[in-house]
């Protein structure tokens, strides 16, 4: 597809004051200038709008405060602003507060994806089911469950195996979503992502938190053996992804993003330890005796690893950083933006590092 050959579009980007959904908005408002761009957020823990606060002055720009899980709100933006696209990453999306509840998962994840499909599909309709209409659903690898270390990575035909409330909840909203495609021909498409890390990632996460531990001479809290393996992808290569599949993806299917970096989470500890020591001024304490050992997560998923073929001989994406070109990046990053993440460290945060973290410390001894 050419630049010259391409309508504006009017999406609506839901999560968008968070991580990922927050860079997408920066990489769409960039690169495609003359679309409108309507980002519905809740603000929950997990959201924050200062992120997005650069883009107010732009007219084509506006953010509204709401719940995926209001209809009413819902039907209205996609009327008044006359949407054609959504791309939909609000969610729950941290595994281990989906231990400590769950039902915040299943409203937000399966609800909320139920409902924003269903108005859309109602106004698609409406509409006269427009050709160039898109769904874009933004899911995760972890609805595939776990590997062991031999075996192949994960490809879009994969039998779905979730084994935290988050992944069950995630697979919930991907079947609705391939359901909506097979059942109206809706046109929903699918993307299954290994882990993120880059800008704007919200610090209870595992590389901020490191690296904000790092900086405040505090554990680092590496669960289990640290054995792990998690397939790393830097988040501006997953935005490129996400255009790729709303412009050239072909609806009703599915496509794994991966970054090809598949690293132990100790490893990936000990590189951050590294970078950190290298780059950042002074530090209270040398990183590496920071590393301590805790209580495994339940049922901590071992290894997750995406086969990501398809999007590269389907839709000509790959890619462009490597792990040590992106986690470069991101340390230095977060040493240049105290000011987004310090306040994010508020009294919230500290419970919810109380409760994750005091028993597990007091149990590894
Ligand atoms: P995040 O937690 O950083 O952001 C989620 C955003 O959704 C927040 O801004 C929050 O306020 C908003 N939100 C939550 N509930 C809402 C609701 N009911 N209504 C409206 N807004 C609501 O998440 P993220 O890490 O950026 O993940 C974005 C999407 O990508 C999720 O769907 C996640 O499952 C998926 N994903 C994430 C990763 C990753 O590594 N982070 C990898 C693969 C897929
Ligand atoms: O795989 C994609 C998923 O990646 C996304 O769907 C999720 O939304 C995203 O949060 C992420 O899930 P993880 O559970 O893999 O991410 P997290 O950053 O919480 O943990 C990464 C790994 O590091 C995991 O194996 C658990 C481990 N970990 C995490 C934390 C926060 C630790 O060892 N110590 C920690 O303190």
């Amino acid at each position: 597809m050419t630049q010259t050959s391409r309508s504006p579009r009017r999406i609506l980007i839901t999560g968008g004051a968070g991580f990922i959904a927050s860079n997408l908005v920066y990489h769409w408002a960039e690169k495609y200038p003359g679309d409108r761009l309507i980002v519905l957020d809740a603000l929950t823990y997990a959201g924050n709008r200062k992120t997005l606060e650069p883009l107010d002055a732009n007219s084509n720009f506006r953010f509204v405060q709401g719940n995926i899980c209001d209809r009413p709100l819902i039907e209205s933006l996609l009327r008044e602003e006359a949407i054609d696209t959504v791309a939909h990453l609000a969610a729950e999306s941290h595994v281990d507060r989906s231990i400590l509840g769950p039902g915040a998962f299943v409203q937000t994840n399966i609800v909320g994806t139920f409902t924003l499909l269903d108005a859309f599909r109602q106004y698609w309709d409406g509409a006269g089911k427009p050709d160039h209409f898109r769904f874009l659903h933004v899911s995760t690898d972890e609805v595939y469950g776990s590997l062991n270390p031999e075996d192949p990575a994960f490809s879009e035909t994969t039998p779905y195996a979730p084994n935290s409330p988050y992944s069950a909840s995630k697979a919930g909203s991907d079947h609705l979503a391939r359901a909506y495609f097979h059942t109206y021909g809706m046109p929903t498409l699918i993307t299954n992502c290994s882990n993120n890390y880059g800008p704007f990632h919200f610090p209870e996460k595992l590389i901020p938190l490191m690296c904000i531990n790092i900086l405040m001479g505090r554990s680092l809290p590496v669960y289990g053996d640290g054995q792990n393996v998690r397939d790393w992808l830097y988040v501006g290569d997953h935005c490129r992804a996400l255009d790729a599949v709303i412009h050239q993806g072909t609806p009703g299917e599915t496509y794994n993003i991966g970054g090809n970096n598949e690293v132990k989470n100790i490893d990936l500890v000990h590189q951050l330890c590294d970078l950190m020591a290298e780059l950042a001024p002074s530090l209270p304490t040398p990183p590496q005796s920071l590393i301590t050992f805790v209580k495994d997560r339940p049922g901590h998923d071992r290894r997750y690893a995406i086969n990501a073929t398809k999007i590269k001989t389907e839709l000509g994406w790959e890619p462009a950083e490597t792990l040590e070109t992106g986690l470069r990046k991101t340390v230095q990053w977060y040493l240049d933006n105290t000011a987004w993440w310090q306040p994010l460290l508020s009294a919230e945060y500290q419970d919810y590092y109380q409760q994750v973290y005091a028993s597990r410390l007091v149990q590894a001894g």
